[in-house]
């Protein structure tokens, strides 16, 4: 179903996870900021102690070993790095990703880094942050200093995470950080300096990589898919997929475009017009940079059918369709024509760089997490991206999101996202149902994928009183078969 050496992996970011917000040097970032500001986060919750990352990565590790990850996917805080982010590089900073690298390989999970993931420095916004195009050369400043010291053992680099959302969200109304509400012509020009750290980092990485580097980046995937598969039908929704209907930036070309072909989409510069900001042509050269992967961080997506004349028409899902608990639709066919239509799209191998859902899971009066929700929506998400890989759309690697329950930005802690259940109050960690699951469909390469109902037969264990059963690890490094399937109904046909 998979390409052998096909990276099963699990993402995390720093905001999200490590919390010690003020230890070791870390200076502030936008998301501390907004965290502080009244009313801007859920719960008036904050990153500062998430999941004590920080001082538990040793912990944490060891429980992607035990599901066996071969990839871990995270992203390095640029205020841990750059004091100040003035160009001063914080040893001590720096040195927290040399352990958590060491500890990563020492398990036999490759490392797969994210440059920015959101967290900028408090003190870059305040000299313009992404308004002021010289964000690029700083941007670049940290990037030397993260290659330098990680890329002799890392050479799976991730540039931006999502700017999608972090313009949106952070410059167009204010959800996220650094919590402003701008005009269309401002968040355009935010958008093209955040296209050039892109590009600045991914020279850097390339230029100085001490291992070849395997570049890519991890946009939003936003996916418009046919609800009948007929070749007309899958044109609507392939235009719809890359089309510009309102002038926003919740599109998918608006970024790919720029960073793959080297020009911005005509019918968005149309659409756009005068509040365009004056591009200077050369722009284009740092921002089209080769790239090995297209990452894609794909949810859920929207059906759509084509309409009388021909154009795509949205069509809504019925009241009561199934969603998870950030209301988010289950939408399988997304982890298929997503992959598809970018592949078709920009011609690059394919990297499902976060999938996954939010849920209700609490360590229930058994000490399990018995997520079957979410071992059922990774099932039938995977199976659609078997089905992308067998038609022929190179995907190399699939994240679920995220290793472990974490701060989710603005919803703080209540949306849970984590193959891993975090007690707050404890920081006690818990393997829930799904990673036992997961540790199957990985040591498989996705064979498990087609036993129809493995959710319903997972083992409960021995040991009275046990919160967190035990996987031994075996001497591969990856985890034991902890999951009897007592059915093979559908195994090998299930695509
Ligand atoms: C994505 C973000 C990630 C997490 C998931 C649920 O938009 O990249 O940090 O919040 O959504």
């Amino acid at each position: 179903m998979f390409p052998a050496g096909f990276a099963w992996g699990a993402g995390s970011s720093s905001y999200q996870i490590e919390g010690a917000v003020t230890q070791d040097g870390r200076q502030d970032s936008i998301w501390d900021a907004l965290c502080r500001r009244s009313g801007a986060i859920h719960g008036a919750e904050t990153g500062a102690v998430a999941c004590d990352h920080y001082n538990r990565f040793a912990e944490d590790v060891a429980l992607m070993k035990r599901i066996g990850l071969r990839a871990y996917r995270f992203s390095i805080a640029w205020p841990r790095v750059v004091s100040a982010g003035s160009g001063v590089v914080n040893e001590k900073g720096l040195a927290f990703y040399d352990r958590l690298v060491d500890a990563l390989l020492n398990a036999g999970i490759e490392p797969w880094i994210t440059l920015y993931h959101w967290d900028m420095p408090q003190t870059v916004f305040e000299r313009g942050g992404l308004l002021n195009r010289d964000i690029a050369q700083w941007f670049a400043d940290y990037s030397v200093a993260v290659v330098d010291r990680l890329s002799d053992r890392v050479n799976h680099w991730i540039t931006i995470n999502e700017p999608q959302v972090f313009i949106s969200l952070g410059y167009g109304d204010g959800k996220h950080a650094p919590g402003l509400r701008l005009s269309i012509p401002e968040q355009l020009l935010a958008a093209h300096n955040c296209l050039l750290m892109h590009g600045r980092a991914a020279q850097i990485i390339r230029s100085r990589a001490k291992k070849r580097p395997l570049i890519g980046w991890a946009p939003v995937g936003r996916v418009e898919y046919p609800l009948v598969e007929t070749p007309e039908e899958i044109e609507a929704a392939r235009t719809a997929t890359f089309a510009f209907r309102d002038k926003n930036f919740w599109s998918n070309n608006w970024f790919g475009d720029p960073a793959i072909l080297g020009h911005y989409p005509e019918d968005g510069l149309r659409l756009f017009g005068s509040d365009m900001p004056k591009i200077d042509p050369r722009d284009m050269d740092v921002i089209k940079q080769p790239l090995d992967f297209f990452g894609l961080n794909i949810y859920s997506g929207t059906q759509i059918r084509r309409g009388p004349a021909g154009q795509p028409e949205v069509v809504p899902y019925p009241p009561g369709f199934p969603t998870t608990t950030m209301r988010w639709a289950v939408a399988p066919k997304s982890l298929y024509w997503g992959p598809r239509f970018h592949y078709e799209r920009y011609k690059l191998p394919i990297v499902i760089t976060e999938n996954g859902m939010a849920g209700t899971d609490w360590v229930q009066s058994d000490g399990r997490v018995h997520d079957a929700h979410r071992i059922d929506f990774t099932r039938q998400y995977l199976l659609e991206l078997a089905r992308a890989s067998s038609d022929g759309v190179p995907v190399r690697g699939y994240f679920h999101w995220s290793v472990m329950d974490n701060f989710e930005w603005a919803e703080g802690y209540k949306e849970r996202f984590g193959l891993v259940h975090i007690d707050y109050a404890t920081q006690k960690r818990t393997l829930k149902d799904s990673a036992y699951w997961y540790a199957e469909v990985i040591r498989t390469n996705g064979d498990h994928l087609s036993d129809e109902s493995p959710y319903l037969n997972i083992d409960a264990p021995r040991e009275a009183g046990a919160s967190a059963p035990d996987v031994e690890p075996e001497a591969d490094g990856h985890a034991k078969r902890m999951i009897e399937t007592k059915s093979s109904v559908g195994r090998g046909n299930a695509l």
